[in-house]
């Protein structure tokens, strides 16, 4: 069997794209070998002995391309060792990580026969400047978390690494019985 680990990730505005990517790099200074593909690119997880999974969540959901990944590899996703990190939060504001790890507890929820071996939640980033259609008409209204919230960048990268290095012991597949 394959002793490759794949590290996929669905992305709109680049920021899950970047964490996979330090996620990776933090995984293949530990000796693993290492492949990064967005999701949109994977066709089979056979070749893979372990799975990290990134999505952003949209709108209290995870972004398309996971949802349509999850459901499509449902069956080798329970056969081998998967971890998964969320981006979301957009502050620092406990409340509102609080009812984003509800949202993250519902999109869990969606997807039960799914057991991770490391779960997690990393802050986001967001700019207003850079938002495409439809996701601009988002902040116009005012009952929108989104509405006048400047540009930021709350990803916290020491805690990104640490959690990708203590990855690499919990993705070993479990041994034959
Ligand atoms: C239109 C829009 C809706 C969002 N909805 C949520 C949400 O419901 N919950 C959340 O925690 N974050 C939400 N976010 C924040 C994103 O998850 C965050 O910006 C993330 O870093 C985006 O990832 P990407 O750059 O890889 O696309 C939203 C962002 C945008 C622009």
């Amino acid at each position: 069997m394959s002793t490759s680990i794949l590290v996929t990730y669905a992305s709109r505005y680049g920021s899950t794209k970047e964490v996979a990517e330090v996620v990776a790099a933090t995984l293949r200074e530990q000796g693993l070998t290492v492949e990064l593909l967005p999701m949109r690119q994977v066709t089979a997880l056979a070749d893979y002995a372990a799975v990290v999974l990134g999505a952003p969540l949209y709108i209290g959901h995870w972004h398309k391309d996971a949802q349509k990944f999850l459901a499509k590899h449902r069956e080798t996703l329970t056969q081998r060792p998967v971890a998964l990190f969320t981006l979301g939060p957009l502050g620092k504001d406990e409340k509102e990580w609080e009812g984003v790890r509800t949202q993250l507890e519902q999109q869990m929820a969606q997807v039960a026969w799914l057991k991770p071996v490391a779960q997690t939640l990393f802050g986001g980033r967001y700019d207003p400047a850079r938002l495409r259609f439809p996701d601009n008409l988002l902040t116009w209204f005012p009952a929108t978390p989104l509405h006048q919230l400047p540009a930021g960048d709350v990803r916290d990268w020491a805690a990104i690494r640490a959690w990708a290095g203590g990855l690499a012991a919990q993705l070993q597949p479990a041994p034959a019985r």
